[in-house]
């Protein structure tokens, strides 16, 4: 053997031991494999859809597709911190993007840093800066969002509102105007549900009373609950609710019965995030426009409140292989286009093929290109647990007799708590 052949062929054993491992690190994945999230039922179509993609490209894979009930994750997050807690991670789990994942998982040390995975995907320019942001910390980037859903909507039906003689009221004001006249008519102005919805509701009227600059002061620590217009914001929050079943039957209804009633005439309003379109459209069948209309909440015109629901990589995770082919079909735009057109939300991704969007989710991808950009506290995107969670407090504080002044005292102690305010 030639001089030049042994070196050649030890080169090339050399360049092998270097490929190897790279190639070891993913191999095929195969075995159980656990998504945790809180989409069960009516909120399930996408995730399945995703799924079901996902085993048609694995299928030595079993999913167990584990969910907990509970709009907005209040029951799931609960069971969740006790798995986390307890050594037993999911594969994977839902979570928002910004302090939710970031405040708890993240400072905790319980994520993989999935650095690699965006370098490998060549994600870096395929979603919005400022939701990469959201995601990440100086040491690394924490998980991958599968969408982004809009907070502040209205939601109503065009034909109702022309038989009780009204139109979808521009500002809070407008809204209390209208009141009376629907009352008579016995019609709920405006619906709400369990206890998070109507958090859900509060965050679009402080967006609307606060404007962007105020509400982003709020997180950052630049504004106290205490100012003037903070409590006019509740006072004005009080007459908005006595426009409700607040005092009927809302603790008893989902997200998804409220928005039944907004359908079947009984409401004429719901503040709902665009899963309501996903629920509208996927789950009952309606058109949009027509089956049901839609506006940014009342004086938030221009201005987008945004969450993203994704998913990361647990330390512990059971069957890392399998979560990392996930969060490639995840992040991926076939991906994202699978999932969002089914969920209401539009793809996080810059990319996606907004011809299989309907007419609702085109309008708010245009939205979300030309609004201000807003995070939402209910969903996770501005504030640590320790403020989100003691948030019910709060409104427990403010229902329990309507003391505005009560309610901004309240959360100015926990903001103080939570290390926003300092
Ligand atoms: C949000 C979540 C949405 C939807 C909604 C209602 O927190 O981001 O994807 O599931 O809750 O449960």
């Amino acid at each position: 053997m030639s001089k030049r052949l042994l070196s050649l062929m030890l080169a090339a054993v050399l360049a092998l031991t270097l490929v190897v491992p790279a190639l070891a690190q993913e191999n095929e994945p195969s075995g159980e494999f656990e998504i945790f999230s809180w989409w069960a039922g009516d909120e399930g179509p996408a995730l399945q859809a995703l799924i079901d993609k996902f085993e048609e490209m694995y299928p030595d894979v079993t999913v167990n597709n584990a969910t907990v009930t509970g709009g907005s994750g209040v029951n799931a997050r609960a069971v969740l911190k006790t798995r986390m807690l307890g050594g037993d991670p999911p594969d994977t789990f839902q979570v928002h993007a910004g302090q939710e994942l970031i405040g708890t998982w993240v400072v905790a040390d319980r994520m993989e840093d999935l650095t690699f995975l965006y370098d490998e995907e060549g994600w870096w320019d395929k979603f919005p800066q400022g939701l990469l942001d959201l995601l990440s910390t100086d040491e690394g980037i924490w998980s991958v969002p599968v969408n982004i859903h809009r907070s502040n909507v209205m939601w109503y039906v065009p034909a109702n509102l022309e038989k009780w003689g009204v139109e979808a009221p521009a500002t809070w004001d407008d809204f209390l105007a209208m009141c009376p006249t629907l009352q008579e008519a016995g019609v709920t102005p405006l619906v709400i549900g369990e206890n998070w919805t109507v958090n859900h509701l509060w965050e679009s009227v402080a967006l609307s009373e606060l404007g962007v600059d105020g509400w982003n002061a709020l997180w950052a620590g630049e504004k106290h609950w205490t100012d003037d217009d903070v409590v006019a914001m509740w006072e004005k929050f009080g007459q908005i609710l006595e426009c409700s079943n607040i005092n009927e039957d809302a603790a008893t209804l989902s997200w998804q019965q409220a928005t039944d009633k907004v359908i079947n005439g009984e409401a004429a309003f719901n503040v709902m995030g665009d899963w309501a379109a996903g629920y509208m459209v996927t789950t009952l069948g309606l058109e949009p426009g027509e089956g049901f209309g839609w506006q940014p909440s009342p004086g938030t015109q221009g201005v987008f409140m945004m969450l993203s629901d994704s998913f990361g990589l647990p330390k512990g995770a059971k069957n890392r292989d399998a979560t990392i082919a996930w969060l490639k079909l995840l992040g991926s735009r076939e991906g994202q286009d699978i999932f969002n057109p089914l969920k209401g939300s539009i793809a996080a991704r810059l990319d996606s093929d907004l011809s299989l969007y309907n007419t609702y989710s085109q309008a708010a991808a245009a939205d979300w290109k030309e609004n201000a950009i807003v995070g939402s506290l209910v969903h996770g995107a501005v504030a640590p647990e320790a403020f989100s969670s003691e948030f019910a407090t709060v409104m427990e504080i403010f229902l329990n007799g309507y003391n505005a002044q009560a309610a901004s005292n309240a959360a100015e102690a926990i903001a103080y708590q939570a290390g926003i305010l300092k």
